[in-house]
């Protein structure tokens, strides 16, 4: 591996702390200010609203699709419209039935309860999420051996926010308590101009039309990258003659961060490469493809090849993945003739 993780332009996890807090300040509030994913806006908003007027809680939420597209952002977006409290978790952090209990406690009627990587809860602790999210109560057993017993612990009408890059991961159980299932797809590049500039503005930052444009078609199609990717972009047109963001320093600064034409990354290239020139395109299994690049499988599944596989360069077959004829041109090569 030639770069670390926070070096890595396009990759999807947030580096550090300096960018967390960018990032706070990137986020939307309201489902008005928040651009693109048009159906699952409008569904929500007709929840939302519908559920006000009952003044009930709002049914559980499951947000899924690949990483930086917004989820946690709605999460946050969804308890600014209902005016509750959001309590913020992770699937590993609740380690034990004790710790889902601990936070179910502290909420009050309406509240939401975020978890972030919800495909990775224990299964003890999932269980329990069951009678929680159906009738509102958990059974807790205290005491051991011939004294064990179980308690019921009835709680307050509560809305849970799943969120996952993997929803094939969810057991059927889980997810089948989700009165509300939200796929988060990849964004247009109108979408994405359009975030590039409402963030630019925040940043206090000139950015032409062009400019913009040529910078969200290189995104790949998620906020996260466009924001990263715009805030190195300043620094090239800071230290420039220019006083705003041309498509011209875009190109200039993209080509010196070695993201290419298409907004793809040395990873991305490297994992159609490498099955070009070992595998003959494929198919090869994902796990052959991550001990040759030297990445873990589950960073491939989650964050290259679903963008690989939207823009048509790769192809998931039950033998394995193949690069497809568009990929080949991607890389300048011609497909190898089928027979
Ligand atoms: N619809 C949007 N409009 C404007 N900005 C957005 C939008 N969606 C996401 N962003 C920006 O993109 C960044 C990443 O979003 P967020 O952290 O919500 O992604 P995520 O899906 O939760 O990612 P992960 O799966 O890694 O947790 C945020 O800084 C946010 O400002
Ligand atoms: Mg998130």
């Amino acid at each position: 591996m030639d770069d670390s993780d926070d070096e890595r332009l396009v990759s999807n996890e947030t580096g550090n702390n300096e960018e967390a807090s960018i990032e706070k300040s990137l986020r939307p509030a309201t489902l008005d200010q928040y651009i693109g994913q048009d159906r699952v806006k409008h569904e929500l908003s007709v929840y939302i609203q519908a559920t006000k007027q009952r003044e009930e809680s709002l049914d559980h939420v499951l947000l899924y699709g690949p990483p930086g597209l917004g989820k946690t952002t709605l999460a946050m977006v969804i308890a600014n419209e209902m005016a509750v409290h959001i309590r913020t978790t992770s699937g590993p952090a609740i380690e034990k039935p004790g710790d889902l209990v601990a936070l179910l406690n502290e909420l009050q009627p309406g509240d939401i309860l975020f978890i972030d990587e919800i495909h990775r809860l224990p299964k003890i602790v999932e269980e329990m999420l069951y009678s929680a999210m159906e009738d509102f109560f958990v059974d807790i057993v205290v005491g051991q051996g011939p004294t064990a017993h179980p308690i019921h612990f009835p709680l307050p009408p509560f809305t849970l926010i799943g969120a996952t890059t993997r929803a094939g991961l969810l057991s059927a159980p889980l997810r089948d308590r989700f009165g509300i299932v939200a796929h988060m797809s990849y964004y247009t590049i109108d979408d994405l101009t359009e975030i590039v500039k409402r963030s630019a503005d925040i940043f206090n930052t000139k950015i032409t039309d062009k400019g913009a444009h040529e910078l969200a078609r290189r995104s790949r199609g998620t906020p996260r990258i466009a924001n990263r990717l715009l805030k190195r972009v300043r620094d090239f047109m800071e230290v420039s003659d220019k006083h705003a963001i041309d498509d011209e320093i875009v190109a200039k600064s993209l080509r010196f961060l070695r993201v290419d034409e298409e907004g793809l990354d040395e990873i991305d290239n490297k994992i159609l490469k490498t099955m070009v020139e070992y595998y003959h395109g494929g198919p090869v299994g994902l796990g052959t493809i991550a001990a040759n690049i030297g990445e873990e499988s589950d960073t491939i599944a989650e964050m290259y090849e679903p963008y690989l596989m939207q823009i048509g360069y790769l192809n998931r077959t039950p033998r394995g993945r193949v690069v497809t004829e568009k990929g080949y041109e991607h890389l300048g090569l011609s497909a190898p003739q089928s027979d």
